[in-house]
């Protein structure tokens, strides 16, 4: 007879104890230890298949080489995302913030994968005529497309026969038997997840699965939920802007800063690829605080917008907001600005915002955002035909990036007549000279002085 008995598990980090502890010996939070019902399984071992008895150590060097077979989406981005396509067998994790579009991507996926395999959507939030009214808003060809709404996920196994790829929407609603507590609780969320897993590996069957994320942006649940997953996939962007962001966290399967870049339409989510123009404003060239820069995302490079304002602090402490790049990086670009460049930003409120809702977490971005400030605060515009980019150093220097041609490569290709760069990255450009004027700088200053020169 299996014995019901109970353990602690840490809401933050997932670590288990047989007793309620007031703090998380693992992660060190306090108030995070919630009580879960376990069914004690039998014996581990027994329920192992015999295989496992035998030694399975084998020389690396004979190990069968396993390619990834890849299947098409249907959907470009998402392809690029997930590294170039879905890996048979594979747990991938879409999180993202309620009614951005993560059940419509998710049909749309499904519908074209149900043209030659059998897909399963395991609706657990919606009924099946929701997602019937959907397909048919979509247009969308469904020819294998097997739905069941249900919120048990034991139910699942029964259902798999001759699924190739299965939907679970959403990982949060759904739960299991073996245990009490209720769906969406740190517990079932983990052990949902980890019952997937064994399918997934066992059957070769590819999940899809939709997770909510909290107030913060995170996904919801325990952390080892994001462990359990091969890829963890973000659906960003702002509800009411049709453009949406596709980001992978973590993919063993491909890199992780590729980004998807797709539009909301009434016809379902469409992939964009003319990116180019997107993440710049009208406003360029007219009004200060706008620099643009050619910003590596993965394989691609794009042209990205930085805002910045500069407005007087009525307060004793001067409030710096980034968003897109790190309110570090901001902080420590003001004090090279104001050390090295005599820009007074000290008793002014700065504000930072990356066009689109792309993040910008490369150095080479820095030049770029230390101009949108310096164009903010002498309140000049920067010429519309200027990209700028390089990682600034505490000294003021301007230090060599990488990918300097591709970068180059793209403000040709978008028209634009001027680049600032790194000296040190000159060399590696000079062939594009008569293309576009380069302009090396080795230190902040420089470039400041340059882009406001009749300015005080
Ligand atoms: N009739 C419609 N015409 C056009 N767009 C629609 C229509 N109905 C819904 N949408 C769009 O679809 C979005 C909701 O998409 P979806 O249900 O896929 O989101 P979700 O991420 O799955 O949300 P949830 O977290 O609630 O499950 C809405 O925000 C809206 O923009
Ligand atoms: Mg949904």
């Amino acid at each position: 007879m299996p014995k019901n008995s109970t353990i602690f598990v840490c809401a933050e980090c997932g670590a288990t104890s047989p007793r309620w502890l007031g703090r998380c010996p693992s992660c060190g939070k306090f108030n995070t230890m919630a009580e879960e019902a376990v069914k004690q399984e039998k014996s581990a071992p027994s329920s192992r298949p015999s295989v496992y008895s035998a030694p399975r150590a084998t020389k690396l060097k004979d190990v069968r080489f396993e390619r990834y077979d890849r299947t098409p989406s249907g959907i470009s981005e998402f392809d690029t995302v997930l590294g170039g396509g879905i890996v048979a067998g594979s747990l991938v994790l879409l999180g993202g913030d309620p009614g951005i579009g993560k059940s419509t991507l998710l049909t749309q996926i499904a519908a074209h994968l149900s043209l030659n395999n059998r897909v399963l959507y395991f609706s657990a939030e919606e009924s099946c005529s929701q997602v019937k009214m959907r397909a048919e808003r979509l247009k969308l060809e469904c020819e294998d497309f097997m739905i069941v709404n249900d919120t048990c996920i034991d139910n699942l196994e029964n259902e798999l026969d001759g699924v190739k790829f299965c939907i679970i929407d959403s990982i949060q609603a759904v739960y299991t038997d073996d245990l009490t507590s209720s769906a969406g609780s740190v517990g079932q969320v983990r052990e949902c997840a980890t019952k997937l897993m064994r399918i997934a590996k066992s059957r070769g069957i590819t999940f899809f699965i939709v997770g909510h994320v909290t107030k913060e942006g995170a996904l919801a649940g325990p952390k080892v939920l994001e462990h359990i997953m091969d890829t963890v996939l973000y659906f960003e962007g702002e509800n009411q802007e049709n453009y949406r962001i596709l980001r992978a966290v973590k993919n063993r399967f491909g890199n992780v800063s590729e980004v998807g870049v797709f539009e909301m339409t009434g016809e379902g989510i469409i992939a964009v690829t003319d990116y180019s123009g997107i993440f710049l404003s009208e406003s360029r060239g007219q009004e200060a605080g706008c620099a643009v820069t050619p910003a590596q995302t993965g394989n691609r490079c794009m042209n990205v917008e930085v805002q910045a304002l500069v407005s007087k602090s009525s307060f004793g402490q001067p409030r710096r907001m980034p968003l897109g790049i790190d309110y570090n990086k901001l902080v420590l670009l003001i004090a090279v600005l104001e050390k090295r460049c005599s820009v007074p930003l000290w008793s002014s409120d700065v504000y930072i915002n990356v066009m689109g809702g792309i993040k910008l977490n490369e150095p080479a971005c820095d030049l770029a955002v230390c101009a949108a400030l310096a164009s903010a605060q002498c309140d000049v515009p920067i010429d519309k035909y200027t990209a700028v980019f390089g990682e600034v150093g505490l000294t003021g220097e301007v230090r060599a990036v990488s990918y300097a041609e591709k970068r180059v490569q793209e403000c040709v290709k978008m028209g634009f007549k001027r680049v600032i760069l790194p000296a040190k990255n000159m060399k590696s450009v000079a062939k594009y000279a008569d293309k576009i004027s380069i302009v090396p700088v080795l230190y902040v200053n420089s470039m400041i002085k340059m882009l406001f020169k009749n300015e005080n």
